[in-house]
């Protein structure tokens, strides 16, 4: 069998980006076959751009205020992506929601990551919304982007038990622990071309 090419990806970062440095971190030690070929913020200052940076991939920022519109802001993040030839869009902590210019070129090829056990608890809020709501059980979510807020395709999920000793902080830590260690597992599976869309569904081949 012909041997696969690592994947290229497009990281989309609005702050710290620690899910972009888990990223970084498993090409580095060998469980991801994918390299991030750009990382673009709508953030100037955003940490992410940094991290970019001393990995080397290429860190571009766009901003919206240098555009007249969302269609033209989208469509200059479109350009950037298509021009370091991604495969795949991750969205790591991307604040806003990703217009159709994007999702578009990159039919269901573009991923996101929601804190919380979707469809649950959607939004920008999604551990404090679910502490607060008092759900025994919250989760981390990998998903295909749509042009509905954390929507689309569910690819991965994994429960997290809310304790009575929980507290918001410790629940923080939690789920991003686990966000650390299943975005990079679950694009390893794009890597293999072990993910299956059959609808609205996603089915996990087995793997060789
Ligand atoms: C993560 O909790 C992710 O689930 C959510 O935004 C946060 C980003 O954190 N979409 P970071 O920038 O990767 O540190």
């Amino acid at each position: 069998m012909p041997e696969r090419r690592p994947l290229k990806l497009g990281v989309l970062v609005s702050g710290s980006g620690t899910n972009l440095q888990a990223i970084i971190d498993a090409r580095a030690d060998g469980s991801l076959d994918a390299d991030v070929a750009v990382v673009i913020s709508d953030k100037a200052d955003a940490y992410g751009l940094e991290r970019a940076r001393q990995a080397g991939s290429l860190a571009v920022h766009v901003s919206r205020a240098d555009h007249t519109d969302a269609s033209a802001f989208n469509a200059a993040i479109r350009d950037a992506l298509v021009a370091a030839e991604v495969d795949f869009v991750v969205m790591a902590g991307y604040m806003r929601l990703l217009g159709r210019e994007v999702l578009a070129a990159f039919p269901m090829r573009v991923l996101n990551i929601h804190p919380a056990l979707l469809p649950s608890f959607p939004g920008a809020h999604g551990i404090g919304d679910a502490f607060v709501y008092g759900v025994k059980l919250t989760g981390v979510t990998v998903h295909f982007a749509s042009e509905v807020f954390d929507e689309g395709p569910i690819i991965a999920q994994v429960p997290v038990r809310i304790e009575e000793s929980d507290t918001l902080e410790t629940l923080e830590s939690k789920i991003h622990a686990i966000e650390h260690v299943l975005y990079p597992a679950t694009l390893q599976l794009l890597a293999e071309g072990r993910v299956r869309i059959e609808g609205r569904a996603v089915r996990i081949l087995p793997g060789g």
